[in-house]
């Protein structure tokens, strides 16, 4: 079956959707930002940035990010069966652009991290790293929607880092 944005490109349900106003419209979202990590085949640690990202229950403990095709992360986590999301504080900003930036395995030298205990890195100074099995998979025209389940959580306090219109903000 067609999702709706295939239907929109297709010109079934309208004339096709401008993909720039897209951006902008999604863009103007304020969301918090994390950096989902896991592991490769090669037991490297790998990670990038994300703003899709959501609390989906609490009975179970479900959360779900949302990630590109091309997404080496995506990948990996898929092929892991477990990531880690550290959710970034107002001070993270420039890690944020580290993990959205080329390189998949080099973004972690000379970033302090632990070992979570599915074996992927939490990020240190995040305001929650949260271990999770990969609990279902949808995909969703170009991207995967990762649903995890929440199995270990490290938590801080502070203030989060926050994204909206191509710009990091905190509060
Ligand atoms: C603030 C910010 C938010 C982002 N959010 C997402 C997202 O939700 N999903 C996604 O797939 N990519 C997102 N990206 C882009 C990825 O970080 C980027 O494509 C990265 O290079 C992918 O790396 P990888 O191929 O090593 O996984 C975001 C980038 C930034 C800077």
């Amino acid at each position: 079956m067609m999702d709706e944005i295939s239907a929109f490109k297709a010109g079934e349900n309208g004339p096709p959707l401008d993909g720039a106003a897209w951006r902008a419209a999604m863009g103007s979202f304020a969301s918090g930002v994390v950096i989902v990590t896991t592991l490769n085949g090669s037991g490297q640690p790998v990670g990038t940035t994300v703003s899709a990202f959501s609390s989906v229950s609490l009975e179970p403990p479900l959360l779900l990010v949302c990630l590109d095709h091309k997404s080496r992360t995506r990948a990996a986590a898929r092929r892991a069966g477990h990531f880690c999301i550290n959710i970034l504080a107002a001070d993270q900003g420039a890690l944020a652009r580290l993990f959205a930036g080329p390189g998949a395995t080099d973004r972690f030298s000379g970033v302090a991290t632990t070992t979570g205990t599915l074996g992927a890195p939490q990020i240190t100074g995040a305001l929650a790293s949260i271990d999770c099995r990969l609990h279902a998979l949808h995909t969703a025209g170009d991207h995967d929607i990762l649903i995890g389940r929440g199995l270990h959580i490290n938590a801080a306090p502070g203030e989060p880092l926050i994204y909206s219109q191509g710009r990091f903000l905190d509060l």
